[in-house]
């Protein structure tokens, strides 16, 4: 049996022969999909990347012995197969395959390699457990899904490194193994063996250094840059993670967005053939989150969030006045058409918002004959609940939600529990891709677990110029230069105008509460660059593989990256992390100590 590839040279994929193949010899490689024996003549689907062909095995074509051969061929087993393409007899093509008009007769066949069964079928759409899928990885991606997936991700880097490069940008790398810098989320730190005691930190994202380069004079920067970031994963989170990062200088904010959503366009015509209409229309913060609840809206549909602060002052709804006395909001939402929701329904979206902090949902069902039933309706006038349906557009058979609390409560309980109506009532339309720049987010957030006011996005990050004055007096209010890329409700990316004056850098690290000691260990070799003439830059990352799960239509970025981890950060195919060697750590003087339950505490 010849089971080399010597001598045997592979045409074209199995997946590109067509009618204008009909009479030539082909000579094919590929996997076994699947095997049938039909009478004393056996077909195989033989697949490759680009798709399926029918071999057909005929021992008065080809021969006793290789058709004994052919007898042994298994699913998944790897061959290759010299034969002449035929149409299919009438009656048997296969509409719904690119090559199923026509089919190969073998006259040479050799097994390449012979595989075990595999634990799940090599098609799209199968119910297989998530981890069964990543620990045979190299199976998974077999799959035509999943295969696009990785070739969609190969086809658009090379629509992104053209945009750039057209347009004088280059691409520089940055180092991975870096200095920990303990802003943000965790890092990820790698021992050094050299240096005993020291650590190097894996880079959350090059934002320092990419500052660094326009220090440097680069004028334009990306940079297509794995991060690494040890928090809390979900569906889109990973680990490691890839961004998009670019960064520019003399710009202000909107070169940076028109570069970027240029970019965006650019991309998703290269790879998908979709035309996107620009500019992306924007949203400052304060009305994405009034409107939507959210600093990442959905808007593929309406469901707005209206304000009825106006409407219950002065009413006899305690828990509604306190919370505006107390500063608060109370603001509603229609949910059309769903006065039928049962009490049951009606419980599970109280729960929702109660996870995002909400004491109670109060509602105003609107009935048919136009009257209303609310368990807040004893505490108010008949013109506050007229006034309170007219403000949300309420019609009979209508229910209305009500939340009140501080602005961040009221935002994320309406925000979430529109998110599910939507839901719910199929308003979301999946071929819709909807854009925005959300702009003017506040630069701090006041952290109340560290007690100060901590940066929004970066502290390098420029405050709007009229707000400078603030800086100093009443963070709370100042606005900063950043803005985030958001699609369909998803955060693609986000970026901001950066400090380039020293005394405005030194207000904020004040602002923060930062004393210059710290400031000088976490980001001294910034400061210090920052001293040596400094041009106004700015710029921005985008998550792409964020970006790939939207436009293949998925819904973790799992799906989009080769070797991903699963929830507990584990590579399932290779079992990392592990334990290592004694002798390993004993050269980085390192010793583990046992977890504290093994230790009997
Ligand atoms: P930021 O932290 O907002 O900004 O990150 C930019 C984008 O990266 C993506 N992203 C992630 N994707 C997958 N898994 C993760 N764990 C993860 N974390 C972030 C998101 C996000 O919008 N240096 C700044 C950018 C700048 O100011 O230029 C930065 O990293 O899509
Ligand atoms: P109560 O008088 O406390 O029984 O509340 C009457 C209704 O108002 C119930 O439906 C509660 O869920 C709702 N409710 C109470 N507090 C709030 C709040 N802060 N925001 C929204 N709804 C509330």
């Amino acid at each position: 049996m010849n089971d080399s590839i010597r001598g045997f040279k592979r045409g074209c994929y199995c997946g590109q022969v067509t009618v204008g193949d009909v009479g030539k010899e082909l000579w094919l490689t590929g996997w076994t999909h699947r095997r049938r024996d039909h009478g004393g003549v056996i077909f195989v689907d033989l697949r490759d990347r680009e798709g399926l062909v029918q071999v057909v095995f005929d021992p008065t074509a080809i021969g006793p012995e290789f058709f004994a051969l052919a007898e042994t061929i298994r699913n998944e087993y790897v061959l290759a197969v010299r034969g002449k393409a035929r149409p299919r007899p009438e009656g048997a093509a296969n509409p719904n395959l690119r090559t199923g008009a026509v089919e190969v007769l073998a006259s040479e066949l050799r097994i390449l390699s012979a595989a075990h069964t595999p634990p799940f079928y090599i098609e799209d759409q199968i119910n297989v457990d998530e981890s069964v899928r990543l620990r045979h990885r190299y199976l998974d991606l077999r799959r035509p899904e999943m295969y696009r997936g990785l070739e969609l991700r190969s086809r658009l880097n090379k629509s992104v490194r053209d945009y750039f490069t057209e347009r004088g940008f280059l691409e520089i790398e940055t180092p991975i193994l870096m200095n920990s810098s303990p802003e943000g989320a965790r890092d990820f730190l790698v021992p050094s063996r050299l240096r005993p005691g020291e650590f190097y930190a894996l880079p959350q994202s090059p934002q320092v250094y990419k500052q660094i380069l326009m220090v440097a004079g680069v004028d334009r920067y990306f940079q297509i840059a794995r991060c690494f970031r040890d928090e809390d994963l979900r569906a889109d989170r990973q680990p490691e993670f890839t961004q998009l990062d670019l960064e520019m200088s003399f710009v202000e904010q909107d070169d940076v967005i028109t570069v970027t959503e240029g970019m965006i366009a650019r991309v998703f015509q290269d790879t998908l053939g979709v035309t996107l209409p620009l500019p992306f229309p924007r949203l400052t913060w304060l009305e994405a989150m009034e409107r939507y609840g959210s600093d990442k809206p959905d808007t593929r549909f309406d469901l707005e969030i209206a304000d009825v602060a106006d409407i219950i002052r002065g009413s006899d709804f305690k828990a509604f006045t306190m919370a505006l006395e107390r500063g608060g909001r109370v603001k509603g939402i229609n949910a059309k058409g769903c006065a039928g929701f049962s009490r049951r329904e009606i419980d599970e979206l109280t729960k929702l918002a109660a996870v995002y902090g909400a004491k109670g949902l109060a509602y105003i069902t609107i009935l048919e004959d136009g009257g209303y039933k609310s368990p807040i309706g004893k505490f108010l006038t008949p013109e506050r609940m007229e006034a309170l349906v007219e403000r949300l557009a309420g019609r009979p058979g209508d229910i209305l939600f009500f939340v009140a609390d501080s602005f961040a409560v009221v935002a994320a309980a309406l925000g979430h529990l529109r998110l599910r109506l939507a839901e719910m009532l199929g308003l979301i339309d999946p071929a819709r891709l909807d854009f925005l720049w959300v702009e003017e987010f506040p630069q701090f957030e006041y952290s109340a677990e560290e007690k100060r006011y901590m940066a929004a996005h970066h502290p390098f990050t420029m405050p709007k110029e009229e707000d400078l004055p603030l800086l100093l007096t009443e963070p709370a209010k100042v606005r900063a230069q950043a803005y985030d890329v958001v699609l369909n409700g998803v955060e693609l990316g986000g970026g901001s105008i950066r400090i380039h004056q020293r005394q405005i850098q030194e207000q904020m690290f004040q602002a923060l509460g930062l004393p210059s000691e710290e400031v000088r260990g976490k980001f001294g070799f910034l400061l210090d660059a920052f001293e040596y003439g400094v041009p106004p830059h700015g710029g921005l990352a985008i998550g792409l593989d964020r970006m790939l799960m939207l436009m293949l239509g998925r819904d973790n970025i799992r799906d989009v990256i080769a070797f991903p981890k699963t929830q507990s950060a584990m590579d399932l195919m290779s079992q990392a992390p592990s334990a290592v060697s004694p002798r390993q750590l004993a050269d980085l003087r390192i010793r583990i100590e046992p977890p504290a339950k093994e230790k009997g505490l």
